[in-house]
């Protein structure tokens, strides 16, 4: 049987860091407010003129480097985004072009934070079915360029980076077991970005309107948030006939440590399990889970035979997970 198997990864943060002091000059906070509500310490921010492609690119090229796969095998490059380079081409695209990656197709995904999840579906379904064979999957973003720096309610959240997979088939039972995908319109808006699309189109009126940046009821989202990470990390572990002590490492979307914390909690597993990188990076969205999934390769927490639980929720709302025997 076919599976989708992990080849290498990689990730990349931009150099520049803003701290919670930095932005206690910036805004009516605290360092002490932002690590007690979030569990963020500091960000990564990208220079100006640097796009979320040019994150991805450094991010792609470690995770190729890890993989031995060059860019000409790459059959197709997805990338997860909120922060394209532009409305249009795709940032897979754009990609596409900075890597030399010739034969592949590429294009974007887009389900906020929880985008690098249902890329690595959309790659899951290709390389099962047999249509590609090795496929690059990006989650990347510059969420500094669509946060409101004057709004102190969103702007101490986010952060700028992007982490990469190279995928391929395999047949000795081991890569990914499963992924669930859920969202729910009807909520999407308690996050969104109003500008910039055919709704409301970049004018004066909606630069007054500070419509270009993202826009959060940040209370509510974390209520459902937490509800449904619960549910989806039971259906990942429940469809594959486990329990969660089967589970060796969980890479959480970070978004806020104390919903890792409730969904450690519901999985009744000890928080030296749970990859964390909130303090050092922020909320990355799509970003999040490839860059904690790369640390957690790289320091070792993840090795051959791991049972590796994914799970992610964003923007849409949407919300997703993904089991992985690695
Ligand atoms: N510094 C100081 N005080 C602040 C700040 C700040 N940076 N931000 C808000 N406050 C104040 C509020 O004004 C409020 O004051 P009030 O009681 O006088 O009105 C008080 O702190 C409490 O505000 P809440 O919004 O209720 O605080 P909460 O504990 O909910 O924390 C947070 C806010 C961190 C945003 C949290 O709700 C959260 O993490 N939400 C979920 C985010 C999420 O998961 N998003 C989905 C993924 S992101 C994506 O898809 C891009």
């Amino acid at each position: 049987m076919i599976r989708t198997r992990f080849l290498g990864t990689g990730s990349f943060a931009p150099e520049k860091v803003l701290t919670n002091l930095d932005l206690e000059k910036m805004v009516e906070t605290s360092d002490e407010w932002i690590r007690e509500r979030t569990g963020i310490r500091e960000r990564h921010i990208a220079a100006s003129g640097v796009a979320t492609s040019d994150l991805a690119l450094e991010a792609s090229r470690r995770a190729l480097s890890a993989a031995g796969v060059s860019p000409e095998a790459l059959d197709l490059i997805l990338v997860a985004t909120v922060t394209p380079d532009m409305i249009f081409p795709a940032t897979a695209c754009v990609l596409q072009n900075k890597l030399g990656a010739k034969k592949a197709v590429a294009f974007d995904v887009s389900a906020a934070c929880s985008g690098f999840i249902f890329a690595l579906a959309t790659a899951d379904a290709f390389i099962r079915s047999g249509i590609y064979k090795n496929i690059l999957v990006v989650g990347a973003e510059t969420l500094s360029k669509i946060t409101d720096w004057t709004d102190r309610n969103t702007c101490v959240l986010f952060g700028d980076g992007a982490g990469a997979a190279v995928l391929g088939p395999d047949d000795s039972g081991k890569g990914l077991m499963s992924t669930h995908l859920h969202t729910d319109g009807s909520m999407g808006d308690l996050l969104y970005m109003p500008g910039g699309g055919s709704l409301n189109p970049a004018s004066v009126w909606s630069l007054e309107q500070r419509m270009h940046y993202i826009k959060m009821r940040g209370n509510e989202t974390f209520k459902i948030a937490v509800r449904a990470l619960e549910d989806v990390v039971m259906e990942a572990i429940n469809h594959n006939g486990l329990t969660s002590s089967d589970i060796d490492v969980l890479v959480p979307h970070q978004a806020n440590l104390r919903i890792i914390q409730a969904t450690a909690k519901r999985l009744d597993m000890p928080m030296d399990k749970v990859v964390v990188t909130i303090h050092k990076y922020g909320n990355t969205s799509a970003a999040s889970v490839p860059m904690a999934l790369d640390q957690a390769v790289n320091d070792g927490r993840i090795k051959d035979g791991s049972t590796v639980l994914l799970e992610a929720f964003g923007g849409g709302l949407s919300w997703a997970s993904a089991l992985i025997k690695w």
